[in-house]
């Protein structure tokens, strides 16, 4: 089932999320609607306050080539154990803050911790767009968006198309 995506300005998307105390079919079900909801948006990672729900949880597949395989990640409670002092930049959009895109400066590597969707443990050390993308998601449970890395002023401008963007679609 596909999930409404809640957009940026909104109280929801700058809260800290709880963690998830036990794993459950209604959650396994919310972490699939949202892989389904991330895949239609198209997007390649989706974080469960964008959905309304301020539990710690985030799903990622961040294959581009259509020849390889996908590989869809749902990771509860994720946390990043350790990051590389070097650092990448990369241009970062969210399915939150549509059309809207900017350079982000992130730590290469990081290695994150989680519960997979069978509650295993499991840790990995991630690069490249997925490093980017699992730091943005893990931001996303802390209250913060790509945005809130750029300059007051960048800020400040995407956040008025935001509200701009909002009010047209109320009124469609
Ligand atoms: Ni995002």
């Amino acid at each position: 089932m596909k999930l409404p995506i809640i957009l940026h300005p909104d109280p929801r998307l700058k809260k800290t999320c709880a963690p998830v105390p036990d794993l459950s079919d209604d959650l396994r079900t919310l972490a699939n609607n949202m892989l389904e909801t991330m895949y239609d948006a198209p997007g390649i990672g989706l974080a469960a306050p964008q959905v309304g729900v301020m539990s710690r949880l985030i799903v990622l597949d961040c294959v581009k080539d259509e020849n390889e395989p996908s590989r869809p990640l749902v990771m509860f409670n994720p946390e990043i154990l350790s990051f590389s002092d070097d650092s990448n930049v990369y241009e970062e959009g969210c399915l939150s803050i549509p059309d809207q895109f900017a350079d982000v400066t992130r730590p290469e590597t990081v290695k994150v911790g989680w519960l997979d969707e069978t509650g295993t443990p499991r840790e990995e050390e991630f690069d490249g767009l997925w490093s980017t993308c699992v730091q943005h998601e893990i931001d996303h449970l802390n209250g913060k968006l790509f945005i809130d890395h750029l300059k007051p002023l960048k800020r400040q401008m995407i956040t008025r198309k935001m509200v701009k963007l909002k009010r047209e679609r109320a009124r469609a």
